[in-house]
């Protein structure tokens, strides 16, 4: 007889995540077969949904994200006066005010998102208001510093709790250009930094230790923006005017890797995931999870708006493990809690280095990992920086808790279909910050 694969129990549904609203039950799985249709990028619908404001004329948008995160930008957007709506057809409308939007006159609630906090600021810091952004309690203990620092340097003038964490005030107003060479390896820095140049007089320039997502470029691109790319330097003259857009969000390859991870860990799994992101800054992911054993195909190869889609087709095989590191930890920062959660199954386990940054993600990420691997009986040597999961081990169910964090929920509930017995996942209901439907899609494709 079929065991339900999942049960999720919401008692009361908040619009910000409450820990222990949700539990998932996730039982073992032989086999993952299937298709599966992934909801818009994230990091692609927050910058469609901020630039549509500040552009002339209306934009529509298909496979919006379904994301909690992504309407928290939706609705700090509406706050500052351009409208949006879900049409017929499920596409999204935002109205766009052009450049000077109007002064909210509430504080601006980023609920979960730090995307939406870091790079509203910086069209917030062109305006000629002040605005008060704040979060739940997970981004009210998020480093704002990063931001806070070239925006001052543009003459914003911003104000923090202490230690530079939420609430923001950001006091907008005329800004300077500046060449910003931030210390983290951040796009949403980067995106911050070009959003406000677009009001600055003259050219801003950020300049990356790492490469790391080019999707503020592509999209201010999209929205007929010249934005000059040389090396790791990202340039934009301030001034230019937005025009509205129709586009097509890609399937988010970042939701998409706890399928692929799923599919990783039977041999014999096969699961196809059709219209994904293939955007090169994000496409690692596929070149490591090869290294490690699965077999990856990518058909019917597109591109809109500037950003390349695919289908991929990945079948499971022996699950070798790896070292993921420097600039390849930068850009696979989101799934390697997934990746790690899986890594007891693989011959050589996993080694994860120079990722102090996942320590102030939505959750301390080494930590969540560790303490939930640990609860499946597993060995995991935390470090600093990062950590080491020996291969070859035997995982048993466990009751874990999603610390708050929609990855950890979810990277546990890919890890709960190879343990032995069942898993229980306190504050399952996080998954909704980034996929409200991925416990459902994950059950499609567990077979048993
Ligand atoms: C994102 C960048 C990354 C990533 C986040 C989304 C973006 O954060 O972890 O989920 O859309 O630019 P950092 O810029 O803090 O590395």
């Amino acid at each position: 007889m079929r065991t339900p694969f999942l049960d999720l129990t919401s008692r009361l549904r908040y619009i910000n995540f409450m820990p222990d609203d949700s539990k998932a039950v996730v039982h073992p799985a032989r086999i993952v077969r299937g298709v599966v249709r992934i909801p818009g990028d994230k990091s692609i619908s927050h910058r469609y949904a901020m630039l549509a404001a500040i552009a002339e004329g209306s934009s529509k948008f298909q496979n919006f994200s379904a994301a909690r995160d992504c309407c928290s930008t939706l609705d700090c957007m509406s706050k500052l006066g351009s409208a949006w709506k879900r049409l017929e057809d499920g596409a999204i409308e935002v109205q766009g005010v052009g450049p000077r939007l109007k002064a909210p006159t509430e504080v601006l609630d980023c609920g979960n998102s730090g995307s939406t906090m870091r790079m509203l600021s910086g069209i917030l810091a062109g305006q000629p208001f002040t605005s008060e952004l704040c979060g739940d309690e997970s981004l009210s203990r998020r480093p704002m510093a990063r931001i806070m620092k070239p925006l001052s340097e543009m003459g914003a003038r911003i104000d923090a709790a202490e230690g530079g964490r939420p609430p923001l005030k950001v006091h907008g107003g005329p800004l300077k250009p500046i060449h910003y060479r931030p210390e983290v390896a951040s796009a949403q820095v980067k995106s911050c930094v070009l959003f406000a140049g677009l009001f600055a007089e003259g050219e801003t320039v950020v300049e990356e230790p790492i490469r790391t997502r080019d999707h503020g470029e592509i999209a201010l691109r999209a929205f007929g923006a010249e934005v000059e790319r040389k090396g790791n330097a990202s340039r934009i003259v301030g001034g230019q005017r937005l025009r509205a857009i129709e586009a097509h969000v890609p399937g988010d390859l970042s939701s998409a890797a706890f399928f692929l991870c799923a599919a990783a860990l039977y041999p014999g799994s096969q699961i196809t995931l059709p219209g994904i992101l293939m955007n090169p800054t994000r496409a690692r992911l596929l070149d490591i999870l090869m290294q490690m054993g699965l077999k990856v195909s990518v058909a019917h190869l597109e591109e809109h708006q500037g950003e390349l889609v695919g289908t991929i087709e990945a079948r499971g095989s022996a699950w070798k493990g790896g070292v993921i590191a420097g600039a390849d930890t930068a850009a696979l920062i989101d799934e390697i809690p997934v990746l790690a959660a899986i890594a007891p199954y693989s011959e050589s386990g996993l080694d994860v280095r120079d990722a102090k940054e996942l320590r102030v993600k939505e959750s301390d990420r080494i930590a969540a990992v560790a303490t939930n691997l640990r609860k499946m009986g597993a060995e995991v040597e935390e470090r600093p920086d990062g950590m080491r999961i020996p291969g070859g081990q035997h995982l048993h169910g466990a009751e874990l808790d999603s610390f708050g964090d929609h990855r950890i929920a979810m990277a546990f509930a890919v890890a709960a279909l190879r343990a032995e017995g069942e898993t229980t996942i306190s504050g399952a209901d996080a998954a909704g910050v980034s996929y409200p439907t991925f416990f459902e899609e994950l059950e499609t494709v567990a077979g048993r």
